[in-house]
């Protein structure tokens, strides 16, 4: 029995094969406007070359990290260092194509991960940062420190690309709050407390990761929050661009970027994943809401109003 307050996305098989039932497959080549809104069925490796050429403004990864993994079902086996490079490479060379000149690219990593895709991604595009995202839950280990962060690398494919920074501030509580001729200097006295509105860093602090009373959660091992995927996607593209994401998992990609008028293509190899992905879309039709983003602002963990996006 699930408490009351637990709102973790669960279905029963006869639900979950009608939500499976609106995924498609790309078995043979597909055209952008067969592409659009559409949760892909199938092997990243195998979809891919039936994708339109040139049709992505914005590509989010995140490719299973090298670890044992168990994806709903699915192994996830760890590979050697050289294996892990060719396979990073395999699924970049193919996904490259469906890219527009001046698209971005962001690759979710883990620190070890990290090391490889980092290099593959500066042989191919113009990589532009390094965010770190300070996840906070993590496995403690007793001969090491516990893994509380992530990576996500930001690379462009050319010297031209989108960056909507005003899209992306953070509202931050103002520690010292200082005053020049007895006005608040770059912040404001709300009824809540004082607040600025800052550029954000490459230093993500804000984000927790979806846990069970959030209306995204699903019991996907490695789903990203909305809020944290929200981001890549404000700055990176524009209302009604193409984002693309080579392994969907529970869907946040296509989920967020329908929440925030963007079109998306999703492709991903496991059934329950894509069940999973079908629903949240299916919710997001009423609710647009992004848990820690409002007004057009991120708010610190835990602190932001919950409103419609
Ligand atoms: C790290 S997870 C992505 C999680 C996702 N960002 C989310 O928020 O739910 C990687 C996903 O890639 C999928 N995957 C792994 N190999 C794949 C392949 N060859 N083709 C398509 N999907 C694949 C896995 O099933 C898993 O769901």
């Amino acid at each position: 029995m699930k408490s009351p307050r637990n709102k973790t996305i669960d279905l029963t098989a006869e639900e979950g094969a009608e939500y499976l039932a609106r995924c498609v497959r790309a078995d043979t080549p597909v055209t952008p406007a067969q592409a659009a809104n559409r949760v892909i069925l199938g092997d990243t490796f195998r979809v891919m070359p039936n994708l339109p050429r040139a049709f992505a403004d914005l590509m989010i990864a995140d490719p299973p990290y090298n670890l044992d993994k168990d994806f709903s079902g699915r192994k996830f086996t760890k590979m050697t260092d050289e294996e892990y490079l060719v396979y990073t490479e395999a699924w970049l060379s193919q996904a490259l194509p469906l890219l527009k000149p001046e698209a971005s690219v962001y690759v979710c990593c883990d620190w070890r991960s990290s090391m490889i895709v980092g290099p593959v991604l500066e042989k191919h595009l113009r990589v532009r940062n390094r965010i770190t995202w300070q996840r906070e839950k993590g496995r403690g280990a007793a001969g090491n420190w516990k893994n509380g962060m992530e990576d996500i690398w930001f690379a462009t494919n050319s010297s031209r690309y989108i960056f909507n920074l005003d899209a992306v501030k953070i509202r931050r509580k103002v520690v010292a709050p200082y005053r020049a001729g007895g006005k608040p200097k770059d912040w404001e006295q709300t009824k809540e407390g004082n607040f600025r509105i800052t550029c954000p860093s490459n230093f993500w602090d804000d984000i927790s990761v979806p846990y069970w009373s959030m209306a995204e959660n699903t019991a996907h091992p490695t789903q990203k929050p909305e809020k944290l995927v929200a981001k890549l996607i404000l700055a990176s593209s524009n209302p009604g661009g193409m984002v693309f994401d080579p392994f969907l998992g529970s869907g946040t990609t296509a989920v967020t970027a329908k929440k925030l008028g963007r079109c998306f293509c999703g492709v991903e190899i496991n059934e329950r994943c894509c069940v999973w992905a079908q629903k949240r879309l299916e919710m997001a039709e009423t609710d647009k809401a992004i848990q820690g983003y409002a007004d057009g602002v991120f708010w610190e963990r835990n602190s932001a109003p919950r409103r419609q996006a």
